[in-house]
């Protein structure tokens, strides 16, 4: 990691109109429709941003967007870095390194798991508050990462206490059931065995997906108070598991955004 290249990125994003954001917000799989709900200031294809890596899965259409929402400026990531691209832990969250540098004081994210914990069903949102990481590494094993922060980053409390507090209330006031759970990351692309699905529940997951996890430990190692939340697309039940079905659970995504961007748009004018 080399800083130079973060304020490179940095400073392009600044001369293009990205000024000032406040808060940064990363868009799952199937959940791009959020940006709709943003008077939109400006926006850039990820392939336009010098030292961005280039979003390479077809239902992903890779933009930056700068915008308002509720009163407050945002960055929207629609579309995200997967470590199954073939992409390094550091090359995925150089992004959310850029959104600090940009300024932004939060950071949300979603995205679309498996529900492990089967009283949660498809279509169902969960609150991460706690994860596991399987994907076999850390974004932050690089030599000189005390440049950029602690190296030895805690992670007694990830997900911002506060800010689940202010959505757990919010989606009581809207009655949008909202489970709480973990999250467990694999690296994927390939979808779980039955044998890993009934590992993943011994070991203590409620969701299982294929990102979030590296964000989140870059966004700790920021000191960046950092949000996510789950929309459950598939029940991952090792006794009655049916071959995967990708379109189905990008539809479910879709079906279950408007829950998300109640819950989003609430906060944000919350913060
Ligand atoms: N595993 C299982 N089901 C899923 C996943 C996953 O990584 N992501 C969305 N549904």
């Amino acid at each position: 990691m080399n800083a130079k290249t973060i304020d490179i990125t940095t400073s392009f994003l600044k001369e293009k109109g990205f000024l000032h954001p406040e808060i940064g917000i990363v868009l799952g799989t199937g959940l791009g429709q959020l940006v709709n709900h943003l008077t939109i200031e400006c926006e850039i294809n990820y392939t336009d941003i010098p030292n961005f890596p280039v979003s390479t899965v077809e239902f992903h259409s890779g933009k930056l967007i700068f915008g308002t929402f509720e009163n407050k400026k945002i960055v929207v990531m629609q579309g995200r870095f997967h470590l199954y691209e073939g992409y390094s832990l550091q090359e995925i969250t150089f992004s959310i390194r850029v959104l600090r540098a940009l300024g932004i004081q939060k950071l949300l994210i979603s995205n679309a798991a498996g529900a492990i914990n089967l009283d949660f069903k498809k279509g169902d949102l969960m609150l991460i508050e706690d994860h596991i990481n399987l994907q076999g590494g850390s974004p932050l094993a690089f030599a000189n990462v005390s440049e950029f922060g602690e190296r030895f980053t805690d992670m007694s409390e990830p997900y911002n206490l506060n800010l689940r507090h202010s959505i757990v209330e919010i989606a009581k006031n809207q009655n949008i059931t909202l489970h709480k759970g973990v999250y467990a990351a694999v690296v994927g692309p390939q979808l779980e065995t039955k044998a890993e699905y009934r590992y993943l529940k011994i070991i203590g997951a409620d969701a299982v997906g294929m990102s979030t996890v590296p964000e989140v430990i870059v966004a700790n190692h920021l000191g960046l108070p950092v949000l996510a939340v789950s929309v459950l697309t598939d029940e991952c039940n090792p006794d009655d598991l049916k071959p995967v079905n990708i379109p189905e659970i990008i539809a479910i995504a879709g079906e279950a955004e408007p829950k998300m961007i109640t819950l989003f748009k609430a906060l944000i004018k919350n913060i």
